[in-house]
């Protein structure tokens, strides 16, 4: 049998198992356009899942088979579903790498498969880049300088002479992690009044954020003036901890949060966290408008990012959308 009549029942196959596993959302029509390998790394947060959701979305609306698969939070995971994309012969593999060392060997199998390979949300790093057609995902360095831009302008407004901030991480050695808190610090760099007390990790999930504040409230108490918080998450664990230790968040302590799903600015809405810088999870148009580029042999962008906004106690909190995630 030909390789390409090979690729043809495995990607019906694939798409007969997606459609008894989702029944509401994957119903091929027909014949996809093209075969889509994506390996998600978790579910950690409502982000990660509102992401996952969005990728299915979209590939039903676009006509293409998407073989999805669930890393679990676990590198070799993610290795082994990127080999099984790579032996099906999809047409294109995307992935969000869960870290961004150790990616080299697997890209380069993908590579000599000739199968193009497309980053969503998350880069790896070195030498495994120059494996990468595109990365699709935010800017986290200027979310980073977003987050620090909004501290200044709070504590120029409360006129704080002096601010002790703790930081809660997301996973050590992501791109999220890396940048933000880069973008963070170098913003805060050169402004005398802050002072970075501790930085704690998290890992991006809400039960280690309620550990890491408990943590940080038990060593410094009623000197934390700031928690900034790499994700929504880890802040929605944080702020029942501060409240159970008698401070009143947004007000006792300024509350500084990324990402912008429904329940952060719920929270944000009641005045118990003061800004939240917006990473949206929505990246699957542009995931599917470039896989079919690649698959027609077109060129594409190397980067794309998408346009991103602050919520803060500055706007009319009021107005602001339903999120859908
Ligand atoms: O990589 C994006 C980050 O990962 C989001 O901020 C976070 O919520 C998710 O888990």
């Amino acid at each position: 049998m030909m390789r390409g009549q090979l690729k043809r029942i495995a990607c019906i196959l694939m798409i007969a198992l997606l459609t008894v596993g989702c029944s509401s959302r994957q119903e091929p029509q027909s014949e996809p356009k093209l075969l889509l390998g994506f390996s998600q790394l978790g579910s950690e947060s409502a982000w990660r899942i509102g992401n996952t959701r969005d990728i299915e979305d979209q590939a039903s609306k676009f006509g293409i088979g998407l073989m999805l698969e669930n890393a679990n939070q676990k590198q070799e995971n993610q290795i082994a579903a990127i080999r099984r994309f790579i032996a099906y012969n999809v047409d294109v593999i995307a992935f969000s790498p869960i870290v961004e060392e150790g990616w080299d060997y697997v890209l380069s199998e993908a590579e000599s498969a000739g199968i193009p390979v497309v980053l969503v949300d998350r880069d790896v790093s070195g030498s495994a880049r120059k494996y990468i057609k595109c990365l699709i995902g935010a800017d986290f360095y200027k979310e980073g300088v977003l987050a620090a831009e909004y501290l200044i302008r709070k504590a120029d407004s409360m006129g704080l002479s002096h601010v002790n901030i703790v930081e809660i991480t997301g996973t050590e050695n992501s791109t999220p992690m890396r940048q933000r808190q880069a973008g963070f610090m170098d913003t805060i760099a050169s402004d005398k009044r802050m002072t970075v007390t501790e930085s704690v990790n998290g890992d991006f999930l809400k039960s280690r954020g309620a550990e890491c504040m408990r943590y940080l409230l038990d060593t410094y108490g009623r000197d934390i003036d700031v928690v900034f918080s790499h994700n929504d998450e880890m802040t929605l664990g944080a702020l029942p901890e501060i409240e159970n230790a008698g401070f009143v968040p947004g007000k006792d302590m300024i509350i500084i949060s990324i990402d912008g799903g429904q329940e952060a600015i719920d929270v944000l809405k009641e005045g118990k966290i003061n800004c939240v810088v917006e990473c949206t999870p929505k990246l699957g148009t542009e995931l599917m408008e470039t896989a079919i580029k690649l698959k027609n042999g077109e060129t594409v962008d190397t980067e794309i990012h998408p346009v991103e906004e602050v919520f803060s106690d500055e706007i009319d909190v009021s107005q602001i959308k339903e999120r859908g995630y």
